[in-house]
């Protein structure tokens, strides 16, 4: 099938970007947030992006300017009513993505793919509450999704091939590489990654080491990019609380269960660099 028009659901960091590397790609892209103040921010984030990669001589002004074309915004999710694929990027939460969900497969056309960019939760339980199980994916970007060349292609028990198919090839035109994996708690990045996060917290919590301290220890001893607790605030401290609390009841395995610390910072509203505090300060 032809993928053309797209829309991207939720336009905080993860939606923004998708949308950005959609529009890049040369399709036409709808950017939707319930708050508008939320999509002005996102598309600002994409122009800036955008104005920045032409400075650096990685785009011609006149590609930025096509690429901006291609994006427009709206909070009505009845827009979706033309496009062939919608990729789902709102609030790490079970109900509030059935709802959206719900609402898609009354307004998009009867071919249209559905995709979630979820970071833990059950595909298998999202595509069940459609009429359309066969047609919905797992489509997990990395953060930043503009710079990351991975996208974990997920399986839920539902889908087809054709749809995976579908997907796999979409991936590789936005110039990113998809990696098929089954749905399963965490996939494979998220049950790698967020416990090895979570015994970084451990260790302030038990007072091993200070993050800045932790972070050096991984930066420099293991050359990871960033530490892992820069990496958590980057992520947002309640993504990584749900996705530990998804690992934790999905495998039953006490070896997941939050740090108590993390579960104090997102009570505090702490949640990393997006709300300006978490396990560093931000201007
Ligand atoms: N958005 C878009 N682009 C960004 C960006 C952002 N937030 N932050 C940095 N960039 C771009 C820069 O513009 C720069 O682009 P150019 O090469 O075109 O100039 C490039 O990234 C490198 O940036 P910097 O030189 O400023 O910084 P850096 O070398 O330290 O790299 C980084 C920044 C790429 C973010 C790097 O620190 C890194 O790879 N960190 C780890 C990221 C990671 O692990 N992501 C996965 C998170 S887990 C996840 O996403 C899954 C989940 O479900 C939670
Ligand atoms: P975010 O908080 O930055 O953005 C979420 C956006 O969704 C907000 O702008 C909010 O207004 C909007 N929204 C909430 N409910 C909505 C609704 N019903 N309709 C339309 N818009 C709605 O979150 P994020 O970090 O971009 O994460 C989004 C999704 O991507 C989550 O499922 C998360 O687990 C996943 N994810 C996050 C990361 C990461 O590093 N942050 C990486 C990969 C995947």
């Amino acid at each position: 099938m032809e993928i053309k028009q797209v829309m991207v659901i939720g336009a905080g960091q993860m939606g923004a970007g998708i949308a950005q590397v959609f529009a890049q790609a040369g399709l036409s892209v709808k950017l939707n947030d319930m708050k508008q103040e939320a999509l002005d921010k996102g598309l600002a984030g994409i122009e800036k992006r955008l104005a920045r990669a032409v400075e650096k001589g990685k785009m011609t002004e006149e590609e930025q300017k096509e690429a901006f074309h291609r994006l427009s915004g709206t909070t009505n999710i009845e827009d979706a009513s033309d496009c062939d694929l919608v990729i789902e990027a709102v609030v790490e939460n079970m109900d509030v993505k059935e709802q959206v969900f719900k609402r898609l497969d009354e307004v998009t056309p009867a071919h249209a793919i559905l995709a979630t960019n979820t970071s833990s939760l059950p595909i298998t339980e999202i595509a069940a509450v459609t009429n359309r199980p066969s047609q919905v994916i797992g489509m997990h970007f990395m953060n930043p999704v503009p710079v990351m060349k991975l996208v974990e292609v997920i399986r839920a028990i539902q889908t087809s091939d054709e749809t995976y198919q579908a997907i796999e090839d979409m991936t590789k035109q936005l110039n990113k590489v998809p990696v098929e994996v089954n749905d399963f708690p965490g996939f494979v990045s998220n049950r790698i990654l967020m416990p090895m996060i979570n015994e970084a917290i451990y260790t302030v919590y038990e007072g091993v080491a200070s993050p800045e301290d932790v972070d050096s220890v991984m930066k420099l001893g293991m050359n990871h990019p960033m530490g892992p607790l820069t990496l958590a605030d980057f992520i947002g401290l309640d993504t990584c609380l749900y996705i530990m609390e998804v690992l934790h009841e999905g495998f039953g395995d006490s070896k997941y269960r939050p740090c108590p610390l993390l579960r104090q910072y997102v009570k505090a509203g702490w949640l990393g660099k997006k709300s300006g505090r978490g396990f560093y300060i931000y201007e």
